[in-house]
């Protein structure tokens, strides 16, 4: 080794080491860096400051943890001054003088990079000591005239944050004698503001967000870079990628936003999010040590598939004597399916209570008592709220939901073909429903994570514990002005609490209440249009969508196509539905329709049109016949047209049979509706001209057949029972 580069070499050691200030090109050790910050509560905000910080590797100290915050509500009025004080007693109590301190708020602030690339700004500022800028003035606007005025850039101080060496920090609080509730803001805005501290301390501010972006005043300067799968926030306004963000003032919604790409704990590539770290498998636990969950169950308006609801709820994964329910309903037209479900299962939760119809509770009301309940319950570790138009699909969703150790998270559930979901992106300017950027793409998947959002509704998991600390108020759902979903989220965050949206799981769907008519007895039967998918979910047979795949098309004679389209409930609901309607007619003169010529051979029926079933009749002949229709008879296009669509009765001394006939029908659907055996005895159909029966008719399945010419028909006597189907002549 030569001398000179020897030289160069111990220069830069000694340099390195004990950090002279001669040396300023040279690099600071990142371990000089220690991250002073107050935090009197450990909120949410607070935690996501902790995770961002140990993301990058910060040294960092906490002051005033679990002391009373007297620091005033600076959201609204100047205060802060307890965290210079807590600053100015932690400075005095070191003694290494060549410590670097980043003085920041934590409950709004998230690191968006490491101590490196701070130091290297921090250094590039030339100054002792930098504060973060401001394009607003506060609290005192009479002093803008003493500011000094810059080029380019913000002009005024932020408190928020500053970086310095630490002697030229403890001159700056050396001075402080306030008290608690006074601005830390105006006392280091006088401080800057005062040409000779100014310079003795050596104060400059980082005007261009190098270092520090307050988002106050700069929300349109700030954007989300998304580059090579990662994410990074830029000031557009400067082209600069700030070190740290600030949800100052009025923007704790936007740091929530940010704060769920940066640090870049989110990629395109793993789809991860937020608070992965913390997840808590159950797992580890018995079955008899699973958290005691109180379920809120809310019926605030007539819903389709009520009973399915309750089907569902029996399936969820989870220990039974874990679960207590709160049941509300507003509707008598579902007290019957209440309380058949509570009779049949009621005992194998640990508590059941219901508010019935009778009892005139409101909606809000209800909501807080059943957050109460559990709130009042020692054993209680979480409410799960669940409105019965939600179709939880996913029955691990209740497990899934508590791994993620969150006070509030919702499962997203989207309503099917729709942007809706339950949870907002975004809040406009008066509190209601804002779309973000992001908001299509995590309603459609492309972006997967757990989501700190505003409002979250339908279904959602709030922890005990904060039921009983920041949300301990009986009130959360009460309002004179908004709707009690968006008074519960208004009060959430007006605690600093956050509430997230997860869809890392798909969980299910909400149903369409729009239009829901109670004057049938089966008025699920008419869902076809407003929810479909649950109408096929619960009425079409389970084999129907394989039907064509797995060869399940069966060919009892010539031409003659039979297959499973009804789920045995389908055929129930129908029977049930005809029966209870009751005007069987046919078989005499009585029906003037019959007489009218259509129908060859009178029978003992009631029609589609009838119980005012015909629209939804069509759409399922289009949606579920026809594509088997064109599937079997190539060639041939049907746009289901019916004329006559109707359930028969076969009885022995009704009308067991019917004699050989055409059907005024190019093809005709034949659907059985109950079961050979157990229901009836006999029937069956029999093609003249094959000589062919089919005689053992299966419950669910439709016999699919041309109509005139070639198959001449007759209905083979029913000898027991009663036996019903469902016959469409179709493009008649
Ligand atoms: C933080 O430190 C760990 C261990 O020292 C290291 O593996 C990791 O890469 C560091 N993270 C960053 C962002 O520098
Ligand atoms: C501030 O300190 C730097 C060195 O750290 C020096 O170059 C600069 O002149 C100082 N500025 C003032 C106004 O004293
Ligand atoms: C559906 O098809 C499978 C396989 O053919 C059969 O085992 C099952 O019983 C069918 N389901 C019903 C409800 O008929």
């Amino acid at each position: 080794m030569r001398l000179w580069t020897f030289l160069l070499f111990c220069g830069f050691v000694f340099c390195e080491l004990f950090f002279l200030t001669n040396c300023a090109e040279q690099r600071i050790r990142e371990d000089k860096l220690l991250v002073l910050t107050v935090a009197t509560k450990e909120t949410d905000g607070f935690r996501r400051f902790l995770r961002s910080a140990k993301h990058f590797n910060y040294t960092l100290k906490v002051l005033g943890r679990g002391e009373k915050w007297q620091g005033g509500d600076y959201m609204s009025a100047p205060g802060g001054g307890q965290k210079v004080r807590l600053l100015k007693a932690a400075l005095e109590e070191m003694k290494t003088e060549d410590k670097i301190i980043l003085f920041i708020d934590s409950y709004d602030v998230v690191f968006a990079s490491g101590p490196k690339e701070l130091l290297k700004k921090f250094q590039q500022a030339k100054h002792r000591v930098v504060f973060s800028s401001e394009t607003l003035i506060w609290p005192d606007r009479h002093l803008e005239d003493k500011h000094p005025h810059v080029r380019e850039g913000n002009r005024f101080l932020g408190s928020g944050g500053f970086i310095g060496f630490l002697p030229n920090i403890k001159e700056m609080v050396s001075d402080w004698t306030g008290k608690d509730d006074e601005s830390d803001q105006l006392f280091f805005t006088k401080v800057f503001i005062d040409p000779a501290k100014r310079k003795s301390i050596n104060i400059t501010l980082d005007t261009k967000c190098r270092l520090f972006q307050n988002l106050h005043g700069a929300l349109d300067e700030v954007v989300l870079k998304f580059e090579d799968g990662r994410v990074r926030a830029r000031n557009v306004l400067y082209d600069t990628l700030p070190v740290i963000i600030h949800g100052n003032g009025p923007t704790k919604l936007q740091i929530n936003y940010l704060g769920n790409y940066i640090p870049n704990t989110w990629t395109f590539e793993t789809g991860c999010a937020v608070c992965q770290e913390e997840l808590r498998p159950l797992t580890a636990l018995k079955e008899s040590e699973y958290p005691m969950v109180v379920i809120g169950i809310f019926i605030h308006q007539p819903t389709p598939f009520v009973t399915v609801f309750f089907e569902r709820l029996l399936k969820l994964q989870y220990p039974k004597d874990r679960l207590k329910l709160f049941i509300h309903s507003q509707e008598p037209h579902h007290q019957p399916q209440v309380s058949s479900f509570l009779k049949d299962h009621g005992s194998l939760y640990q508590d059941v209570k219901v508010i019935e119809p009778e009892e005139a509770v409101d909606g809000a009301e209800a909501r807080n008592l059943g957050m109460d309940m559990c709130r009042q319950d020692k054993e209680c570790d979480y409410f799960f709220s669940m409105d019965i138009e939600v179709v939880l699909k996913n029955e691990d969703a209740l497990k899934i939901l508590i791994e993620q150790n969150l006070l509030v998270i919702a499962p997203m559930i989207t309503r099917v073909g729709r942007l809706w979901s339950n949870f907002w992106g975004a809040l406009s300017a008066e509190g209601y429903y804002a779309r973000s950027e992001d908001y299509v793409d995590i309603v459609q998947g492309r972006r997967v994570g757990v989501w700190n959002v505003p409002y979250v509704s339908s279904v959602y998991l709030v922890k005990a514990s904060v039921l009983r600390s920041e949300l301990s108020e009986f009130e959360l759902f009460t309002s004179q002005i908004l709707d009690p979903d968006m008074a519960f989220c208004h009060n959430i965050r007006s605690k600093g609490v956050f509430m997230f949206v997860t869809n890392m799981h798909t969980f299910g769907r909400i149903l369409s209440t729009d239009n829901y008519k109670t004057n049938h007895l089966h008025n699920d039967l008419w869902q076809i249009f407003n929810n479909p998918v649950d109408w096929q979910e619960r009425y079409i047979h389970v084999n129907y969508t394989n039907m064509m795949k797995d060869k399940l098309v069966e060919t009892p004679c010539p031409d003659v196509y039979w297959f499973p389209i009804f789920s045995d409930i389908a055929c129930n609901h129908l029977v049930e539905e005809m029966e209870n309607f009751g005007k069987w007619s046919g078989g005499g003169n009585t029906d003037t329709r019959i007489q009218g010529g259509y129908e060859n051979v009178p029978t003992i029926d009631i029609h589609m049109n009838q119980i005012n079933f015909e629209k939804e009749w069509h759409k399922f002949l289009l949606e579920y016949i026809a594509p088997v229709t064109e599937k079997m008879y190539p060639g041939y296009y049907t746009k289901a047209q019916f004329d006559l669509a109707f359930v028969v009765r076969y009885k022995p001394d009704e009308q067991p049979f019917l004699r050989p006939h055409h059907d005024a029908s190019t093809f005709t659907i034949n659907i059985a509706l109950n079961q050979v055996g157990p229901d009836y005895q006999g029937g069956g159909c029999r093609f003249l001209r094959y000589d062919c029966s089919i005689s053992a008719p299966r419950k669910g399945w439709a016999l699919m057949h041309p109509g005139r010419l070639t198959h001449y028909h007759e209905g083979l006597p029913t000898t027991g029972g009663v036996r019903y189907i469902a016959v469409s002549f179709v493009d008649p």
